[in-house]
């Protein structure tokens, strides 16, 4: 039916943007950054880059459970009847939801306010936070798509 297909390739197309972001946020543009520029204007570039990031996994947030619970509904399941790797995708869902948050809103407001005061050792610390939660909730988020692509139960 048209409907799951839709419902299916948007519920895939958020899965790609976050997870994709994410890697090349960590895989490309960090490096490069690293490697071109100095501290001032790395900050500036991820105070810039950051918000606007993260307005498309705002939409991937949101979109991502009620297409997946969308699913579910389409086909008659609950969550206790679902398949088991579809619970772990709802688990792990919640624990990149958190750090997503964490860095939303503790870490970011804290980076935008360190690039606004010139105070670039600040800067670098909050920095480096992000960079480590975004790395883990990228791992995560490799981890749930293998998951759910291979299905796998335990
Ligand atoms: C509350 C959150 C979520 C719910 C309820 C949910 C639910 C579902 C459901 C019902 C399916 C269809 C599975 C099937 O065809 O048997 C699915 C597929 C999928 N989900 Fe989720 N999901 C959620 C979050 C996520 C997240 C956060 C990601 C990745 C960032 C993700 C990635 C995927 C992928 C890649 C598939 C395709 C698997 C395949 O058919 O090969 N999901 N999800």
């Amino acid at each position: 039916m048209l409907i799951n297909a839709l419902v299916y390739v948007l519920h895939l197309l958020c899965a790609v943007i976050w997870v994709g972001g994410m890697f090349f946020a960590w895989m490309i543009l960090r490096p490069a950054a690293v490697d071109m520029l100095q501290a001032p204007a790395r900050l500036g570039l991820w105070s810039d880059v950051l918000p606007r990031f993260f307005r498309w996994v705002w939409l991937a947030v949101l979109v991502l459970p009620i297409t997946g619970f969308g699913m579910l509904h389409l086909r008659q399941q609950g969550i206790e009847t679902a398949p088991q790797y579809i619970q772990v995708m709802i688990g792990l869902y919640l624990v990149m939801l958190s750090l997503f948050l964490r860095i939303q809103l503790l870490l970011l407001p804290g980076l935008k306010q360190a690039v606004a005061s010139e105070d670039w050792p600040q800067g670098g610390a909050v920095l480096g936070k992000i960079r480590r939660l975004v790395g883990i909730n990228l791992l995560i988020g490799m981890l749930l798509v293998s998951l759910a692509g291979s299905r796998l139960t335990f």
